[in-house]
Formats: structure tokens, C-alpha cells, sequence
């Protein structure tokens, strides 16, 4: 059931995915117009708002508002100032393609507590390109049958942030140091408890998780392609199409995204992320690895 919004609320697609109009993201909002926002972002999980100009100060004060906002824990991408590490680059220009996105993935799901939100603001868009797609979680868990879903509550995988030092290593010409070859891996529940929404979502992405613990990375392989194919059916699917000063964020919690690469340096891209807060995942009744 939808709550009544205090602003212009529009649904984006079956699966998921809201436009939101009448906000202005650079303003201080205020407390009702933040809890509807939550509330929004509860119910649809990717929320855009259009026409927005948010300086990195705004971007970083508004992201704030739902959790710490972190430089990149690896390190693996700049920020945008020295004043605003937390505001994070994403840039394609001649000279430099920019940072592989182009896998389906849920925010640096190989770190201990994983970002809750990730926040992307379109500066410069290559026109009608360099699309990202966002897919349902919660949808991808509840349409598998129960002896699965069953099955799959009782699994744990490995995340493991080898698959950016190797992306990174793989394209030595964009934006992206190398990072260190020794960061841990981490163990997660396989099918997650949303800590405000209390509904449960599947957790795996085939970018950071190497396998299910206790089976072999062959084993793995097939039941973690299955269940991306699953995942990732068009009719899961919101296909965002930017527009310079679109603000698109998304409950990393609760979905996966993957970023279309179909532009190149030539088609100048620019983008300001933030991720904002972040727990270590849980599922309600079982016990969390230490
Ligand atoms: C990211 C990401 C998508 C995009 O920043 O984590 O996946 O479209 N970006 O740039
Ligand atoms: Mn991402």
C-alpha cells in the first residue's frame, strides 16, 4: 500500500523505479519532505529527480542525511576536491574511458558493511548512452520457488574485492589506481533482512561474489549464474536513460545495477557519486559469520 507523498510521485515501471518532482535535492529538505523521501525510496528503491544542480557540498550534506558518507574504502577512485573525497568522480573523456560498470553488481558488496545507498548526480551525459539498468532483489527473491528460496536461506558466499583490483589492473588507461592484492574478502548471508523495510532480498552479484561457502567456486558457478539470469529478467528491469542534472539514487540493500558502456571517450561522460551509510549484512533468525 502507498502512503499519501507530499509531492508528485510518479511510478517508473513494474519492477521498480520512481520519479519524484517538485524536490529541490539542493535545498536543506525538510523533516516531512525527508521521511517521505525515505518512505519513497522504501517502496519504489530507485528514486530520480530531474533538473536538479547540486554543488558537492549539496550532494555530500543531502546523502549525509541518510548515513556517513565515505570516500571510496579501496581507494580505487578519486574524489572530486580535496574539501569533498566523499564526492566521487565517474568521468569518460578523451584521453581517459573511465571505470568499468558495465556487470551487474550491488555497491562494494565485498566490504564488512556494504554502502546502504549509492547516489549518482548527471553532470555531463553522452546523449542517449551510457544508460544504467537497476534490477529488484526483493522481486528476484520472492518469484523463485519456496524449496529454493528455502535452500538459499541457509547459504552464505564470499564477496571478495579482487574483481575491482582486477578490472582495474585490466585498464590501466581510466581513472582507476591499483589497489592492494591483500584486502579481505567477506561473508554474507545469501538472502538478506532489509534493516528498515524488515523484507527480505537475495544477495548475491556475479562481479564480487566468488562463490557459496562450503562448495567450490565450480559448484557455485551454475546456481550463481542461474540466479543472475534470474535476477536480471527484463520484466525486473528499470532501464534509467540520464539527462544532464539528473539525480538518481538506489537501496544497494535491495537491488543491482549495472552501468551501460556503450559510449566511448569521445562521448564525454561525467558523474558525481556518493554512497551513504551502510550495515553489515544480516539474515533475521540466523546466525551472521564472524
Ligand atoms: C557506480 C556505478 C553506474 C553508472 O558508481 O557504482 O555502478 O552508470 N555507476 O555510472
Ligand atoms: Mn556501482
Amino acid at each position: 500500500m502507498s502512503r499519501d507523498y507530499p509531492f508528485e510521485i510518479q511510478s517508473l515501471t513494474g519492477a521498480m523505479g520512481a520519479r519524484i518532482n517538485g524536490v529541490n535535492l539542493s535545498e536543506d529538505l525538510d523533516a516531512d519532505t525527508f521521511a517521505a523521501v525515505t518512505d519513497a525510496l522504501h517502496e519504489y528503491l530507485v528514486l530520480v529527480f530531474s533538473d536538479q544542480d547540486l554543488t558537492p557540498a549539496e550532494q555530500s550534506r543531502f546523502s549525509q542525511r541518510f548515513g556517513p558518507a565515505e570516500p571510496h574504502p579501496y581507494g580505487s577512485r578519486a574524489g572530486v576536491n580535496n574539501e569533498h573525497p566523499e564526492v566521487i568522480v565517474l568521468e569518460t573523456k578523451p584521453g581517459r574511458r573511465g571505470a568499468r560498470n558495465d556487470f551487474w553488481h550491488s555497491d562494494i558488496s565485498a566490504s564488512k558493511e556494504p554502502p546502504a545507498l549509492s547516489l549518482l548526480h548527471a553532470r555531463i551525459v553522452p546523449e542517449g548512452r551510457g544508460d544504467t539498468m537497476f534490477c529488484n532483489m526483493y522481486r528476484a527473491l520472492e518469484t523463485l520457488s519456496p524449496a529454493m528460496q528455502d535452500m538459499l536461506r541457509g547459504l552464505d558466499a564470499m564477496h571478495s574485492p579482487d574483481a575491482i583490483r582486477q578490472r582495474n589492473l585490466a585498464e590501466p588507461d581510466t581513472d582507476s589506481p591499483q589497489i592492494p592484492a591483500n584486502l579481505a574478502s567477506f561473508r554474507h548471508p545469501v538472502v538478506r533482512t532489509h534493516p528498515e523495510t524488515g523484507r527480505d532480498a537475495l544477495y548475491v552479484n556475479t562481479f564480487f561474489t566468488t562463490n557459496f561457502v562450503d562448495m567450490t567456486k565450480e559448484e557455485s558457478r551454475p546456481l550463481l549464474d542461474f540466479l543472475m539470469d534470474h535476477a536480471t529478467q527484463p520484466e525486473n528491469v528499470y532501464r534509467h536513460r540520464w539527462q544532464e542534472g539528473d539525480f538518481v539514487m538506489w537501496d544497494n540493500r535491495a537491488t543491482m545495477h549495472y552501468a551501460v558502456r556503450d559510449y566511448d571517450e569521445n562521448m564525454p561522460r561525467r558523474m558525481h557519486r556518493t554512497t551513504a551509510g551502510g550495515d553489515r549484512p544480516f539474515l533475521k533468525g540466523r546466525a551472521t559469520a564472524a
